[in-house]
């Protein structure tokens, strides 16, 4: 960063998962599927999923009281709002005002974000820019999904893979270390790879996209694996190079949590032990935005990243997007 911009941490963290699990046994009984190929092929478990009445909010804002109570902040103090999001409550107003509303906080200003699963990285890099100039001081980040809402009960490719939750991080200035460094990349040309093709200006919701099933995630899912597997290492690096470090000054990465193998290659290509790569996916599958402010929270609540850790945060998702972030760990 800029030596004249404000340093910026986050300074708190939260996350929230239904109670309700999805084990791969239950999903036999519905697809044409096993517990066995999919622990193979994606290393996942089991997911969770949010009860008929919730929507992305209501877990948005539960993160989000987590995440501002471990900042020792009220909500009140909160500048802005930035909501990642694939599956808003409603296509507008944002998700990010109805969070605003719930939480009480009064002075923020609030919008959605939409880079998929890279939106928390995405959302980071927006909030950080906001506090370095000190137009703002706390800005809250929250990924929040649910995706259950959004997938093909009888598409046995996707329904394997993902799950609801939320994750939230509080972003202030700090005295030194926080954010060091980012990079984000998009490639347009990956639009049909991975998307939600009605509901939109393209395709309005009508009878006939209703019964087409098309207000279901679609994704080509090899093609979206093959670009992971090589974007994750390579984002990582690049964010790193950034600021004069390599892999070997990672102390901890906290990856997407898309698939065990895509993970498995990007620590491959950083040469990282299994000791520091933070790891749900197995309880939770992918819960695109939410997945990395989930695992932050949790490596940071089990004490698996302590002050002056060398933190990388990747991602990558439907865009194409891609995204990593650099910080040098405050607290
Ligand atoms: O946040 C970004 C979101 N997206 C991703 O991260 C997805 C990235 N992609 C992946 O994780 C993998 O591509 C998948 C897990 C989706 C699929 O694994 P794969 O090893 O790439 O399998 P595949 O698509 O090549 O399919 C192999 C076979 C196919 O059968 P045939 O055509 O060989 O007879 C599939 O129909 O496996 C079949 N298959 C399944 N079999 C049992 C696909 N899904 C399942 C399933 N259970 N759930």
């Amino acid at each position: 960063m800029n030596s004249n911009l404000i340093p910026v941490g986050i300074i708190g963290t939260g996350s929230y998962v239904p109670e309700q699990i999805i084990t791969n046994k239950d999903l036999e009984k519905i697809v044409d599927t096993s517990d066995e190929w999919i622990v193979t092929r994606t290393g996942i478990s089991e997911r969770r999923k949010a009860e008929s009445h919730i929507a992305s909010s209501d877990m948005g804002v539960i993160a989000a009281q987590r995440a501002i109570e471990a900042a020792g902040i009220k909500a009140t103090e909160i500048d802005l709002i930035i909501v990642a999001t694939i599956t808003p409550d409603m296509l507008f107003p944002s998700t990010a005002c109805i969070i605003q509303d719930k939480l009480g906080a009064t002075n923020a200003a609030a919008f959605d974000l939409s880079a998929a699963c890279t939106g928390f990285i995405y959302g980071l890099s927006v909030a950080a820019q906001y506090i370095a100039t000190g137009m703002y001081k706390y800005v809250l980040v929250i990924g929040t999904e649910t995706l259950s809402r959004i997938i093909h009960p009888a598409d046995r490719s996707t329904l394997i893979l993902f799950g609801d939750g939320a994750g939230a991080a509080l972003l202030g200035p700090v005295k030194e270390g926080g954010i060091l460094s980012f990079d984000l990349g998009a490639d347009g040309s990956g639009t049909m790879l991975l998307y939600q093709e009605a509901g939109g200006s393209r395709v309005p919701a009508s009878l006939e996209s209703v019964q087409q099933g098309k207000h279901y995630l679609t994704m080509m899912g090899n093609d979206v694996f093959k670009f992971a597997v090589r974007i994750m290492g390579e984002t990582s690096l690049k964010a790193l190079n950034k600021i004069g470090l390599t892999c070997a000054d990672i102390d901890f990465l906290i990856p997407h949590q898309a698939n065990i193998r895509i993970v498995d290659a990007a620590v491959k290509r950083l040469q990282l032990p299994p000791s520091k790569v933070y790891i749900n996916l197995d309880k939770y599958g992918n819960m695109s935005g939410a997945s990395i402010p989930v695992a932050l929270d949790e490596a940071v609540r089990g004490k698996k990243i302590k002050k002056g850790d060398m933190i990388v945060l990747v991602g990558f998702g439907a865009g194409l997007t891609w995204g990593s972030c650099v910080l040098d760990w405050i607290y």
